[in-house]
C-alpha cells in the first residue's frame, strides 16, 4: 500500500509515493511557466499546471514500480493557495490564465472596498485582510475586466475554484468540483466561524455562490481518478489542504501550540490553535488548518511572508549572479556578513506583519566595495529577518510562544540559513529529515482517509530529527537597519 501526493506549488509540481512507514519511495518533479504580462501582475495557464502535475505523478510511479513499492492505494492533493482558476464544466479547458496569489492587479479594488468601511466585517467573518493576495477580489477583477469569461461564469458553463479544485476536476474528468475547508478559508468568500461559503460576501465580491466548488473535509474519499484522464489510476482521492496547512499536517503539528514554517516560494509560519478561533489584529491571519470528516474544524493563526526562496530565484533568474539555489550557502559563506547591504525582497508587495500591497524590492547600503556575495547574503538575511517580524508579531501581539523553530521546504536544507534564523531568533531551529513536508502532509491526509493510517498518532512517530541549530550571538544593529529598509520599501509603488 502506498500513497501518491501531488504538491502543486507555484513554480512546480512535486509528486511523492509515501509508504506506510511515512517515508518517501520514490519523487517526481516539473516546473511550469511563470508568466508576468505587466508590472505586479504573475498568471499561470491551468493547462501548463496539469501537464506539469502528469510529468510529475508519471515519472514518481514510474520510479516507485521500478523500486519494487507496493500500487498506490490513493491520492492526495495539495496546493498553491488563493490563485483564482476557472475552466469550462465539461472540456475541463480553462478560457484564460489564472490568477496567481502573488499577483497585485486588484490593489485598488481592495482599496475601494477599505474606503467604504468594508474591512472589519470582512476580517471578521473569514479571518483574512482586504489585500489582493486573497482569491476573493482576483474574481471581482474578473467580473469588472474580463466580462466575456464572467459571462460563461454567470450562465453556470465556467466553473470557479482554486488550483486543488481544478486538479480534482482534471483527475476525475471533471466528475467532481470541491475544494476542502482550508483552500476555502483563503478566498475571501468562506466564513470561518460557520465553516460554509458567505452569501454576504459573495455578493459584496460579486461572485455567484453556485459557481464555487463543494466545500468537503480535509481527509475522507471524495470522488475517485478516472483511469482515462489520469495515468491509467482508478484510486479514491482521500486528502486535500493548502499547501502551508498540509505542511502543518506533515510535521505533525496536531496540538495547540505546535507551529512550523516552511520555505518555500514565500515562507508561511503557521501555529495550531486548536478549536479556538485565535484573531490577531497585528497582521497575522486566522485559517482553517484541515477539517475532520466528522466536520469538526482545527484553526491556525498564519504570517504569510510573500517572498523568501522567490527571492533567491530571482538572483539566479532575473540577476543571473548564481547559478543555483543551493550555491547561495558557499557564495554567502565567503564573506562574513553582508558588509551593511539590506535587501527588502518586496517583489511582489510585503505580506505579513507589515502588508503593503505598493511595496517594492528594495537593495541599500552599496559601496565600491559590494559583491555579489554581499547581495546573497543580504538575501539569506532577508530571509530571517522577515520570519523574525512574524514571530514578534506572534509573541509581542498575540502571546503565543514559539520556543523552536521547525523549519521545513526547499531552503531549509541550507545550513547556513538555518544557523542565520536561530541566531536572528534567539531559539533552536530544529530541521526534520524530510523537507517536503507539504506533499508528506497531503500523502498523510489521504492515507488517513482512505484507511492506509488510522490515528495522527501513527503519523506522529514517522517524524525524524535531522539536525538542531542553537543560537549564536545576535546583532541586533542589524535588525534594526533592516527595519529601517522596510520602512523605505513601502509605498514605493504610487512614489
Ligand atoms: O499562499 C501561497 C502559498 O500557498 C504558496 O506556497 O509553496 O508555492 O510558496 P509555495
Amino acid at each position: 500500500m502506498a500513497v501518491l501526493a501531488i504538491d502543486a506549488g507555484t513554480t512546480g509540481v512535486t509528486a511523492l509515493v509515501v509508504t506506510p512507514d511515512g517515508r518517501v519511495a520514490a519523487r517526481g518533479y516539473a516546473e511550469f511557466p511563470q508568466h508576468f504580462p505587466s508590472p505586479g501582475q504573475v498568471e499561470h495557464v491551468p493547462e501548463e499546471i496539469w501537464q506539469a502535475t502528469l510529468r510529475a505523478c508519471r515519472d514518481a510511479l514510474d520510479a516507485a514500480a521500478a523500486a519494487g513499492v507496493d500500487p498506490v492505494v490513493c491520492v492526495g492533493i495539495t496546493n498553491q493557495r488563493e490563485t483564482a482558476v476557472l475552466w469550462d464544466r465539461k472540456r475541463l479547458r480553462s478560457p484564460r490564465p489564472a490568477i496567481v496569489w502573488q499577483d497585485r492587479r486588484t490593489t485598488a479594488i481592495c482599496d475601494r472596498l477599505k474606503e467604504a468601511g468594508h474591512e472589519p466585517r470582512v476580517a471578521e467573518l473569514t479571518g483574512l485582510r482586504l489585500d489582493p493576495y486573497f482569491t476573493g477580489t482576483k474574481l471581482t477583477w474578473l467580473t469588472e475586466h474580463d466580462t466575456r469569461t464572467w459571462d460563461g461564469v454567470r450562465d453556470g458553463s465556467l466553473a470557479i475554484g482554486t488550483v486543488d479544485s481544478y486538479l480534482i476536476a482534471r483527475l476525475t474528468g471533471g466528475q467532481v468540483h470541491a475544494t476542502d475547508a482550508s483552500n476555502a478559508s483563503r478566498t475571501l468568500l468562506y466564513d470561518i466561524g460557520a465553516g460554509a461559503w458567505s452569501d454576504e460576501l459573495c455578493e459584496l465580491l460579486g461572485v455567484p455562490r453556485g459557481a464555487l466548488p463543494e466545500v468537503v473535509p480535509s481527509f475522507g474519499e471524495i470522488g475517485r481518478t478516472d483511469p482515462e484522464e489520469f495515468l491509467g489510476l482508478d484510486v479514491p482521492i482521500s486528502g486535500i489542504a493548502g499547501d502551508q496547512q498540509a505542511a502543518l499536517f506533515g510535521q505533525a503539528c496536531y496540538s495547540p501550540g505546535d507551529s512550523k514554517c516552511t520555505y518555500g516560494t514565500g515562507s508561511f509560519l503557521l501555529i495550531n490553535t486548536g478549536s479556538d478561533l485565535v484573531r490577531s489584529d497585528a497582521g497575522l491571519l486566522t485559517t482553517v488548518a484541515w477539517q475532520d470528516p466528522d466536520g469538526s474544524l482545527t484553526y491556525a493563526l498564519e504570517g504569510a511572508i510573500f517572498v523568501t526562496g522567490a527571492a533567491v530565484q530571482w538572483l539566479r533568474d532575473g540577476l543571473g549572479i548564481i547559478s543555483s539555489a543551493s550555491e547561495t550557502t558557499a557564495v554567502a559563506g565567503t564573506v562574513p556578513d553582508s558588509g551593511g547591504v539590506v535587501f527588502v525582497p518586496a517583489l511582489t508587495g510585503l505580506g505579513a506583519p507589515h502588508w503593503d500591497p505598493d511595496a517594492r524590492g528594495t537593495i541599500v547600503g552599496i559601496t565600491r566595495g559590494t559583491t555579489r556575495a554581499h547581495l546573497v547574503r543580504a538575501t539569506l538575511e532577508a530571509i530571517t529577518y522577515e520570519v523574525r517580524d512574524v514571530i514578534e508579531v506572534m509573541t509581542a501581539a498575540a502571546g503565543l510562544e514559539v520556543p523552536v523553530l521547525t523549519v521545513d521546504g526547499g531552503a531549509a536544507a541550507n545550513d547556513l540559513l538555518c544557523q542565520l534564523q536561530s541566531t536572528e531568533l534567539g531559539v533552536p531551529v530544529q530541521r526534520p529529515e524530510i523537507l517536503e513536508t507539504t506533499g508528506l502532509g497531503a500523502a498523510f491526509l489521504a492515507g488517513l482517509g482512505a484507511g492506509v493510517w488510522s490515528t495522527r498518532e501513527e503519523l506522529a512517530r514517522t517524524w525524524r530529527l535531522d539536525r538542531r541549530f542553537e543560537p549564536g550571538p545576535r546583532d541586533d544593529a542589524g535588525y534594526a537597519r533592516w527595519l529601517e529598509a522596510v520602512r523605505r520599501a513601502r509605498g514605493w509603488a504610487t512614489a
